[in-house]
């Protein structure tokens, strides 16, 4: 753990001390020739994340925050990345801490209550003129119980590509995360990508 850690700040400071350049060769170049990413198949999709998902985890983790140079430890929920509309119409793929990973991964949809301390983190992606481009590291944390009464004890942030903390508005987020009231706010990946416990 504490070697992952080391890592990641040693790569973020030779990522940062070479600049813009060397973040350009960095990128992998990944390319498709579907439309949108509305049309790629399944096997388009889980190539397209072959090649971006390395370079996703190294811009997120550039400047060591703590969740964006660890999240790729945490458990997978789906088998793939995916496209569900919502958050810009990007792919997307959620990575859930230990404390939330149990829960979470039975995507259930009554009763639900997540222990504080639950963190969970999204990645999302996109094809512009043919080329992957990262969006942001969504992150939702569940904090003390009485915390935060107005979002339900969620506090949502998010990390842009180049590592650095986004300015999230609580009640954006939450107005339409409240739709999932039932599931604790979450509105769980696509079913047919859901990994079963
Ligand atoms: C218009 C509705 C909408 C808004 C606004 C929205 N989300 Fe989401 N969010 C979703 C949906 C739908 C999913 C599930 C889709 C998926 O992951 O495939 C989701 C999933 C997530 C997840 C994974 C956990 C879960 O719910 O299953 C995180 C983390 C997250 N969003 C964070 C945020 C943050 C942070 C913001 C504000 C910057 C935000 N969301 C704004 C609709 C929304």
């Amino acid at each position: 753990m504490k070697y992952a850690l080391v890592t990641a700040a040693g790569f973020a400071a030779a990522f940062m001390m070479t600049g813009n350049a060397a973040q350009a060769q960095q990128s992998p170049n990944c390319t498709s020739d579907a439309e949108s990413v509305w049309d790629m198949s399944a096997d388009e999709v889980k190539s397209f994340y072959a090649c971006m998902e390395e370079w996703m985890q190294q811009c997120y983790a550039q400047n060591g925050h703590d969740v964006g140079s660890v999240y790729r430890e945490w458990t997978v929920s789906s088998t793939r990345p995916a496209v569900a509309g919502a958050h810009s119409n990007r792919l997307l793929q959620t990575f859930a801490n230990d404390i939330a990973a149990g829960q979470y991964l039975k995507f259930e949809t009554e009763g639900v209550e997540m222990p504080a301390g639950s963190v969970l983190a999204k990645e999302s992606f996109a094809l512009k003129n043919g080329k992957g481009v990262i969006g942001p590291l969504f992150i939702m944390t569940k904090l003390e119980e009485g915390a935060s009464p107005e979002t339900n004890d969620w506090h949502y942030s998010g990390l842009t590509n180049t590592g650095d903390e986004m300015r999230v508005s609580q009640s954006f987020c939450h107005d339409c995360h409240v739709s999932w009231e039932a599931q604790d706010g979450m509105a769980y990946p696509l079913e047919e990508v859901r990994v079963s416990n």
